[in-house]
């Protein structure tokens, strides 16, 4: 066995990964393949469980062939997925019933609005920490149980299996032998109690779930049974999982209360470490659960904002302005300073604090002059907009929490974070001048992997525990601010003028 090699598998909104590291973090071997994305109508999105199972295999065969390593040299796999994007299955044959519904899918807006009308989102929000919006999982396996033939009378009859991501993938790569989840996915479906640790029988009966679909809750660090032998070349024991933005939180290492990590993929996702109490917010933001270890729970708030590299993505694909995505902040640098161009990137609506699901994108301040450059600028901004209204937010929730703790993110507030965007300097640069706060970014930008990797690493007893972990991160740049404060005014009161202008209630 190759020092405490493990597997990790990350799959994510756009692209399936995997990364196998050893216990010094190094990586030894990597592959990831993006996957079709399926638009059916406007506000829908789609995967189909096929391409994400296929292409999970492939990539995690391809790493271990790039890491010249067996699965006998692999001490365990971890998992971490794409959140709240639901597959429903036939237990039989294990084939999905209907493509999966992802996170960013918007089909279930009038559901969760008829529940609000009918005033059960205190329910749902004391229960599960979460929102009556489209974007969790629980309207979305109602909307399929209600829509696809046959399914509800196969529910009932016992024949079908619910599962986020990472569920469908255990029971996969287990051959049906493992119907299993971790609480941080569980957390995010709005069928969990996040206090209790259970399934809540009432927030499942107004939704018409019946129980029998749903998985069993597990430590974020358990044992989730074992890769077929077949698929590998031999068993690899399934030892750590957790969605993405968990993952990546541990990745972080931010395991001390009040330690603050932002993640920046298709969307962006804020995670303040809230120790061992649930904290409620004030300002719409969501309690979930960070990580469950060794059955205690630790939780956090969490600012999602549902558009960041994805802004950067529509420049890309939808504009035509750039061919790769790393040419924006060369792009952005060169952006007369004198235009106001502001993008409020609601493209599937507004998360965090807004949660308008009805809100659609919006650019202002176009003038005569304004050309790729301003509207690079004008799509990393956003990021660096968005990232300060949920640090804002965090601030007041965090300082007025149900824990009464001080306001520990407070003016020393370092932000650590990660993901795709963070490669760009400038990005950085200018999400430090917004803050008024550093940003650091570690070596290891792959902190999702990383963080699923520990959990796995941390269940097969062959990676150091939190403390050790911690002391391992290593910082690659400390971005400091560097924006004049009458500018920074500015330019955030434009952009709270845009989102003022683009909600639409
Ligand atoms: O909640 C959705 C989130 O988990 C998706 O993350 O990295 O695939 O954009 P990502």
């Amino acid at each position: 066995m190759t020092s405490g090699a493990i597997l990790a598998i990350d799959q994510g909104t756009t692209s399936t990964r995997a990364m196998i590291f050893d216990v010094e973090t190094r990586v030894l071997g990597q592959a990831q393949e993006e996957f079709e994305q399926h638009y059916p109508r406007p506000g829908w999105v789609e995967h189909e469980p096929e391409d994400i199972w296929q292409g999970t295999l492939a990539v995690a065969r391809r790493a271990l062939e790039a890491a010249g390593l067996g699965a006998g040299d692999v001490a365990a796999i971890g998992i971490t997925n794409q959140r709240e994007t639901v597959v429903l299955w036939d237990r039989r044959s294990g084939k999905a019933l209907h493509r999966a519904i992802v996170w960013q899918d918007r089909r279930t807006a009038e559901l969760c609005q008829r529940l609000k009308e009918q005033g059960h989102e205190p329910t749902f929000t004391e229960r599960t920490g979460l929102l009556l919006d489209p974007y969790f999982s629980g309207t979305k396996l109602a909307w399929l149980l209600d829509n696809v033939e046959g399914a509800r009378a196969a529910a009932e009859a016992g024949h079908l299996a619910f599962g986020t991501i990472d569920c469908f993938l255990i029971w996969r790569l287990t051959g049906g032998r493992v119907h299993a989840t971790d609480a941080t996915n569980a957390s995010r479906t709005l069928l969990y109690d996040i206090r209790r640790n259970a399934w809540d029988e009432e927030l499942l009966g107004l939704l018409n779930i019946p129980a029998s679909l749903l998985p069993e809750v597990r430590d974020s660090a358990a044992d989730f049974g074992a890769a077929e032998p077949g698929l590998f070349g031999g068993p690899i024991a399934i030892g750590g999982v957790a969605g993405d933005q968990q993952a990546a939180t541990v990745g972080q290492a931010c395991f001390e209360p009040g330690m603050v990590k932002s993640t920046y993929g298709t969307g962006c996702f804020a995670l303040v470490n809230t120790g061992g109490e649930p904290v409620a917010s004030k300002h719409r933001l969501l309690t979930t659960i960070a990580y469950r270890l060794d059955g205690r729970t630790t939780y956090a708030l969490e600012g999602s904002i549902f558009v960041a590299g994805a802004a950067v993505q529509w420049l890309r694909d939808g504009l035509g302005l750039i061919r790769q995505a790393a040419e924006t902040g060369a792009l952005a640098a060169a952006a007369d300073p004198l235009q106001q161009v502001v993008l409020v990137p609601a493209f599937v609506g507004l998360g965090a604090p807004h949660w308008d699901a009805e809100a659609r994108g919006a650019l202002f301040g176009l003038t005569r002059n304004t050309g790729p450059k301003e509207l690079a600028l004008a799509a990393l901004e956003s990021v660096a907009f968005q990232t300060y209204d949920l640090v804002e937010c965090m601030h007041a929730d965090w300082h007025t929490g149900a824990a009464g703790r001080g306001r520990e993110t407070g003016g020393d507030m370092v932000l650590r974070v990660d993901g795709g965007m963070t490669a760009s300097d400038w990005t950085l640069q200018r999400l430090a001048d917004i803050l008024a706060a550093p940003v650091d970014r570690p070596t290891v930008l792959e902190t999702t992997a990383l963080g699923a990797a520990w959990l796995a690493g941390r269940q097969a007893g062959v990676w150091p525990d939190r403390q050790e972990f911690g002391r391992r991160w290593q910082l690659d740049r400390r971005f400091e601010p560097q924006m004049d404060e009458m500018q920074r005014r500015r330019r955030l009161a434009l952009w709270h003028d845009a989102v003022r202008r683009t909600l639409t209630a």
